[in-house]
């Protein structure tokens, strides 16, 4: 099975090489480590510590031809033969933007506090550009009053991949005009919807859209271009600024800060406490410092030529125009950090798999990695506060409504017991949001990883909480594990 992070593997596309192209050769037996679902760890979380969970538009609304909304490049990559492990794509996925009541109406009774959600830019904008889709607006305002009405806090992402295809057809992330076209319509969201959302994410996970998206081809839009992935990382960062840009001018209070997918990198010799080498810090710039150093200090690592390789080096330097820099390196409010694996790293460079990992082969299992990221963090940039925007494991497709879910219970426990322990030595940790709400439509692997708490049962969009539901749901209202 082709995991939807690693596709291909050619030296053509090794600038941009992470752990997670080693998923394909792994012989990877799913981790097995049971949890009674009533144990507790004794651990107390600060006051007033956000409990969440976490959803994207694509994958979880459905009605994509519905209200006016545009296509993006999800409802084309997702209809290309051969793109989607099961043939499956988001037409109607949980149907959510029918059903979204229901869904908030689990999240209340679970006692979430925190809902993050994407907003469809093709739905706010059908073309990409210009005019905005009033009945798209209405519906991120329905949804936003109903959190509201439950006493839910809304975290909005504003692209969570799913880029108009008109957009596309003009270059997307290779042109640098999408980084404007961005800031326009991260402009008109937040005239439309500003004051309701407290907290704004720009855009979720660069990483994978420059290394899936651009450099591997398993994800929209396919490409397999090194070269095209450096420009598009430049893009993305910029888009990421001008969106903050927008922010400020917009002036409807509330905070705004990026979606990072960080991965602390290991070496592989001595694991986990080996020391660090030169393998470990290239394999750091491609999986975090890339994406960090631009937006929290204003500029790309002095080693990015060393860790990209000259053609794509040469390819971002050729993009970045004076000031574009200080656009995209402007202050943030917040950092959201995605964190579902380690790297591990041999002093070659290639990446290993020294730990069980779950049914999606490219994660390895590893709590204490979240612990490592955020007190780095903390450590760089004292002053960020820092919000957990995913972390989660699936279980395969065919698990029924009424299954247990113990190692997914484990699975969070661990790693809330590891996000406890970051915050006692200093993490600026405010919130947990994990991924995710729903059963919903896994990008490449289609509805063949489910990463819900809740089951869907998606012939009667039946939804049913799992144990891992009810035992998150203990989490909440004991405010620790
Ligand atoms: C990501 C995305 C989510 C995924 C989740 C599980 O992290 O890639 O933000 O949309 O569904 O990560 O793979």
């Amino acid at each position: 099975m082709v995991s939807r992070r690693a596709l291909l593997r050619s030296a053509a596309i090794a600038a941009f090489a992470s752990p997670l192209l080693e998923a394909c050769t792994r012989s990877a037996e799913p981790t097995s480590n049971p949890t009674p679902s009533a144990s507790t760890l004794g651990l107390s979380f600060p006051a007033g510590f956000v409990w969440g969970a976490a959803t994207s538009a694509y994958q979880i609304e459905g009605a994509v031809a519905e209200d006016g909304r545009g296509p993006s490049i999800w409802d084309t990559f997702s209809h290309e033969r051969g793109s989607i492990v099961d043939g499956s794509n988001g037409d109607v996925a949980c149907d959510h933007y029918h059903r979204f009541e229901t869904d908030l109406d689990i999240m209340r009774d679970l006692g979430i506090r925190s809902y993050r959600f994407s907003i469809s830019w093709p739905r706010i904008m059908p073309s990409g550009t210009g005019s905005v889709n009033v009945k798209g607006v209405d519906f991120y305002k329905r949804l936003i009053d109903g959190l509201h009405s439950r006493g839910i806090a809304a975290v909005a992402t504003l692209f969570h991949w799913d880029l108009p295809q008109p957009l596309q057809d003009k270059g997307g992330w290779e042109n640098r005009d999408c980084a404007s076209w961005f800031g326009d319509y991260a402009a008109a969201v937040f005239a439309a919807l500003g004051p309701s959302v407290p907290t704004w994410l720009t855009i979720n996970e660069p990483k994978t859209i420059v290394q899936v998206g651009y450099t591997y081809g398993s994800m929209a839009p396919g490409k397999r271009d090194s070269k095209a992935a450096a420009v598009a990382s430049h893009h993305l960062a910029l888009a990421h600024g001008r969106a903050v840009q927008a922010f400020r001018a917009a002036n409807t209070g509330g905070r705004i800060g990026p979606a990072l997918n960080l991965a602390p990198v290991y070496a592989a010799s001595g694991f986990p406490s080996g020391a660090p080498d030169d393998a470990v810090r290239r394999q750091d710039g491609v999986e975090n410092r890339l994406y960090l150093d631009p937006i929290l200090t204003g500029s790309y690592p002095t080693d990015t030529a060393e860790f990209l390789g000259a053609a794509p080096f040469a390819a971002l330097q050729a993009v970045i125009h004076d000031g574009d820099l200080a656009v995209i390196g402007a202050p943030v409010d917040v950092l959201g950090v995605n964190y579902y694996n380690p790297t591990i790293v041999d002093t070659g460079g290639s990446t290993v798999t020294k730990l069980p990992t779950s049914i999606a082969e490219w994660e390895q299992i590893y709590p204490q990695g979240l612990s490592d990221i955020l007190t780095r963090l903390t450590r760089e940039h004292p002053n960020l506060p820092l919000v957990v925007t995913e972390n989660g494991i699936p279980n395969d497709g065919n698990d029924a409504a009424d299954a247990n879910d113990d190692e997914r219970i484990g699975y969070l426990r661990d790693h809330l017991a590891a996000a406890h322990a970051a915050i006692e030595a200093g993490a600026k940790l405010e919130g947990y949001h994990l991924w995710s709400l729903l059963d919903n439509f896994e990008w490449a692997q289609g509805y063949t990883q489910r990463w819900g708490i809740v089951h869907v049962d998606f012939t009667t969009q039946q939804r049913t909480p799992k144990s891992s539901a009810h035992w998150y749901s203990g989490v909440i209202s004991r405010n620790g594990v």
